[in-house]
């Protein structure tokens, strides 16, 4: 394959033959015309097919830039995700398989996992926990974590999940934000063998966040850790006597359902808010028909509940749609190379979704590791968080679907709470291109005026009309929100930058702005940059990312120190590590460089595009307003 080709989407890949019946609604083109003509029509029988206590009085209500879903309509997101599937023939389906670090293995039942849903649901009630405060989560990826959340959402309470890979200070900033009134967490998280002290951290973090009532901790490891009892309660003790019945909360459909922080151009991360209804239907279509989930399908998708993807496609989508969902708090290397690919032997995977940056470390390590493996029971491979880069997508295809499985490289982000780009399973995929918008959403690549732009030529990617899933506010920012929809005139704008080809397909070819896609993670450059300036030695810091083959991007920071303090490796690994304390390890530059002035705009912005081309080598653009 030649990069001219790639480029301009002439090498296509086509799944095998029997993956052409991988159609719930029908074939992509019929659908898509369908959904565009009528959008209302389309979303409605979509949202029919499940369980509203009332039904809407109006599909769209569009008063640009908000929209209301299913206005009118009552639901409950769990009834959808447990209830309904446990007065069916699914009641004894496996709904939830999980594998620790330790190789352990817990099973799920829906009924089971209806009961102890209800059982935390009444606990976290008896906390006084109410329909609209915020729980926030620091959990490790385990079965409770999973159990609490649907509770809060049983109950109508609001969750704001942190990453456990975060430090203290991100974690103390969101809980601020959203001000949690429970904090929920384990003493440990368990990653290759090593347990990492979460209970510390966030002991840290609700130090002046008088928000905080009680602290509940889900404690793993003996001896026990000790509890401070006016403020903290262990997970099973807060539900041993606790009834396992708990009837949902009715929501209206555009109650708040979570928010989820990811990171800004400003130091400050963004709470995208998203709600009951319309998040429910996007969810549970997108897995019906991007991930075509049958009732006989175990699903995998390697996404911790930290992310959105954790969010749709490891707890909403998939229990929406009724699936037996596979989930696994293994290192894709520990024990070893295979495990991953032992997961999917052992439990008989069908469809797996994971993220480039995994597939590129596989890459590396060789082809024996899968081929191991009895993988014949996969049908659809799944992608997300980061462009899925040819050489990445060819390996994939090649050797773990043994050049016979679709795979749908999907693009979306934590504002549009599902898929938005991808291409559907069965039709021919193009290596580079993520694929077509899914049925429902009109996307386009256009200039700063909207205009649509001609095949081959980039410019900014933008989501024309609204969608049920889409974010319906930042919490407590609606200049924020209002920015993602003044940018190009009537259009919401991704931030992504991006190219067409002429079959529609389209490639993401970067973002426009200051965030740095590191391993599928969202890093704000500012973030990084007000965390090295805390530190004494520093007057001034810009952070870029740089382009690397394994991780898409790492983090490189240019800093400038103050009068009195010295550049030397030492400094440059006590400010790595400060970064890791505060904003964990995520957000840890690889590389610091010390340097004496950074390129500013007269008016003192520091432009970091300037930076990014010195280090790729790129034209650097416009310096028309370079100071220096
Ligand atoms: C990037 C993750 C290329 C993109 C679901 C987007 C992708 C940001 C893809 C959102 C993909 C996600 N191809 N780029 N398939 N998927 N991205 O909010 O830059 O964590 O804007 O949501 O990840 O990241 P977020």
């Amino acid at each position: 394959m030649t990069e001219d080709e790639v480029k301009m989407g002439t090498t296509v890949y086509v799944p095998h033959s029997s993956c052409r019946d991988f159609r719930w609604m029908g074939d992509y083109e019929a659908v898509y015309r369908e959904s565009v003509k009528d959008p209302e029509k389309f979303w409605e029988n979509i949202a029919s097919e499940l369980e509203w206590d009332k039904k809407w009085d109006k599909v769209l209500e569009w008063d640009y830039p908000d929209s209301r879903w299913f206005s009118g309509a009552k639901l409950n997101i769990t009834k959808n995700c447990l209830d309904r599937h446990v007065n069916s023939s699914k009641k004894n389906k496996v709904a939830l398989i999980w594998k620790g670090d330790d190789g352990c293995e817990r099973l799920y039942t829906y009924r089971q996992l209806h009961r102890e849903v209800m059982r935390f649901a009444n606990g976290l009630k008896n906390l006084g926990v109410r329909k609209g405060d915020r729980v926030c989560f620091y959990m490790p990826f385990v079965p409770e974590h999973i159990v609490a959340i649907l509770a809060c959402a049983r109950i109508g309470a609001v969750h704001t999940i942190v990453y456990a890979g975060f430090g203290s200070e991100s974690l103390h900033q969101r809980i601020l934000d959203s001000q949690a009134k429970i904090v929920i967490t384990a003493d440990v998280s368990i990653r290759r063998g090593k347990r990492i002290d979460l209970k510390s951290l966030v002991d840290d973090a609700i130090v002046n966040a008088p928000s905080v009532e009680r602290v509940v901790v889900f404690r793993r490891t003996q001896p026990e850790i000790e509890l401070y009892a006016e403020m903290e309660i262990d997970y099973y003790d807060l539900i041993k006597d606790e009834s396992n019945i708990c009837e949902p909360e009715e929501m209206d459909a555009e109650d708040p359902l979570f928010i989820l922080y990811t990171s800004g151009t400003t130091g400050k991360p963004k709470g995208i808010l998203h709600t009951c209804g319309g998040y429910m239907v996007g969810t549970y279509y997108t897995c019906r028909y991007i991930f075509d989930i049958k009732d006989s399908d175990v699903y995998w998708c390697t996404a911790d509940p930290g992310w959105i993807t954790g969010h749709s496609y490891v707890v909403y989508g998939p229990l929406a749609a009724g699936a037996t969902v596979m989930f696994s708090e293994t290192t894709p290397d520990y024990p070893d190379l295979g495990v991953w690919w032992e997961i999917v032997e052992d439990f008989g995977v069908t469809i797996m979704y994971t993220a480039p940056t995994a597939i590129r470390m596989f890459m590396k390590y060789g082809e024996e590791w899968p081929n191991r493996y009895n993988l014949e029971s996969l049908r659809i491979l799944g992608s997300v968080g980061e462009p899925l880069n040819p050489e990445a997508f060819e390996w994939f295809y090649r050797v773990i679907g043994k050049g016979k499985l679709p795979i749908v490289d999907t693009w979306w982000q934590t504002e549009t709470g599902m898929h938005m780009i991808t291409t559907i399973p069965g039709d021919p995929m193009k290596p580079g291109f993520a694929g077509r918008p899914v049925p429902g959403i009109i996307a386009d690549v256009v200039d700063k005026d909207g205009k649509s732009l001609e095949p081959g030529i980039s410019g900014k990617l933008v989501i024309r009309s609204p969608w049920p899933s889409m974010m319906r506010g930042v919490w407590n920012d609606r200049s924020r929100y209002e920015k993602y929809w003044n940018d190009v005139p009537g259009c919401y704008t991704t931030g992504d930058m991006a190219v067409k080809d002429k079959d529609g397909y389209i490639m993401i070819t970067g973002r426009s702005d200051d965030i740095i896609i590191m391993s599928g993670h969202n890093i704000g450059s500012a973030e990084v940059e007000s965390a090295l300036v805390e530190n004494e030695a520093v007057a001034e810091a810009a952070v870029i990312g740089v382009p690397d083959s394994l991780k898409g991007n790492v983090i490189k920071a240019y800093v400038i120190l103050k009068e009195g303090f010295e550049a030397s490796e030492k400094l440059e690994n006590e400010l790595k590590y400060h970064v890791r304390m505060t904003l964990g390890p995520i957000s840890m530059p690889s590389e610091i460089k010390f340097v004496q002035s950074l390129p500013k705009t007269r008016s003192g912005k520091i432009m970091r595009r300037v930076l990014r081309a010195v280090e790729t080598g790129a034209d650097p653009g416009d310096l028309s307003t370079i100071e220096d």
